[in-house]
């Protein structure tokens, strides 16, 4: 059997996470629990790992994997529900928070959650199964406007009108509900030279719709700051310009949140900075982990640093 989930730079992060081997972790998103394992190996036992998935069967499959450690509290929803989690663990305050962003490669690799542009598979692309909606629903209700701003928006695809407009051309004709019937519209729409990429975006799009990614990362980089001890961590990993983007910002934003205009010579907005990076601002994966993973040469690294 494939594995389940390869995790990124897992020494990375545990160099720059774990700044208390006795302290409190959330990792965010569990998934096959590879970054947990690592983790949890070189915490002590006095130490406290809440491990959160939206994904029931992630958390599942997680949880047998790491039967051997009783510090782990698991928690099934979403990343940004840190109060919820926090509590069900007893804990008040947190020495590291993880967040591998996006889904894990058993995620891809199942025909049955249609994440992925194989021909043949229902496009459904909840993370959790119980969620309401699916890229199903979102491609047959959503108007012309909407499908573009999705699009252009969460995939950054230049022909997103084009494909928009095709879309609900179709399914006045037949509902759209196979991956194979969404290539096509996409094939019809995109130069052939484009045609992978545009696939990736459409695809990378209706996902993040689907699971309102962006929202739920902004919400959870929020909440973290109450979260965090002074000194604490907060480390993410992610995979496409946008999610980097949005943590980037975040970072640089509590860095220096100062808001006054740059004419008056001292500070009267009263903003003090929540948050510092750590150095390098950016970490990528070296070239033997890309060998061996090749997940990993998308992935960007950056860690933050409570005040
Ligand atoms: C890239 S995988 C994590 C892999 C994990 N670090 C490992 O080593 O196995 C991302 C996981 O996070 C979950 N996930 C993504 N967004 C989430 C969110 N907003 N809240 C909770 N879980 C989320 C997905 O269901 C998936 O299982």
């Amino acid at each position: 059997m494939a594995a389940y989930h390869v995790p990124v730079m897992a020494q990375e992060i545990s160099d720059r996470l774990l700044t208390n081997t006795s302290g409190n972790y959330l990792d965010g998103t569990l998934g096959g629990g590879g970054h947990a394992e690592f983790l949890l190996e070189k915490l002590n036992p006095s130490a406290c790992y809440i491990a959160i998935d939206r994904d029931g069967e992630a958390l599942a499959f997680a949880a047998q994997r790491l039967k051997r450690f009783s510090n782990v509290v698991y928690y099934q929803g979403l990343f940004s529900e840190m109060d919820a989690a926090l509590n069900k663990a007893r804990v008040e305050k947190l020495d590291g928070i993880l967040l591998d962003l996006g889904v894990s490669s058993h995620q891809i690799d199942s025909d049955g959650r249609g994440f992925a542009f194989r021909p043949g598979l229902v496009l459904d692309m909840r993370m959790n199964a119980e969620d309401p909606l699916t890229a199903v629903d979102v491609l047959n209700t959503y108007t012309i406007e909407e499908l573009t701003y999705i699009f252009r928006q969460y995939g950054e695809e230049r022909f997103s009108g084009r494909i928009a407009r095709e879309v609900v051309k179709r399914r006045r004709e037949t509902e759209i509900i196979k991956s194979n019937q969404l290539m096509d519209i996409i094939q019809r729409c995109v130069p052939g030279k484009f045609l992978t990429k545009s696939y990736a975006r459409i695809f990378q799009a209706l996902r993040i719709e689907v699971n309102r990614e962006l929202s739920v990362l902004k919400d959870a980089l929020e909440n973290s700051l109450h979260y965090l001890k002074p000194g604490g961590r907060i480390a993410v990993l992610s995979y496409h310009s946008l999610e980097d983007r949005i943590v980037k910002n975040f970072i640089r934003r509590q860095e220096n949140p100062c808001t006054c205009p740059p004419e008056i010579p001292y500070c009267v907005c009263g903003k003090k900075p929540r948050l510092k990076k750590t150095k390098p601002a950016l970490i990528t994966a070296g070239a033997e982990e890309i060998k061996q993973n090749p997940r990993a040469r998308s992935a960007k690294l950056r860690v933050g640093e409570k005040i």
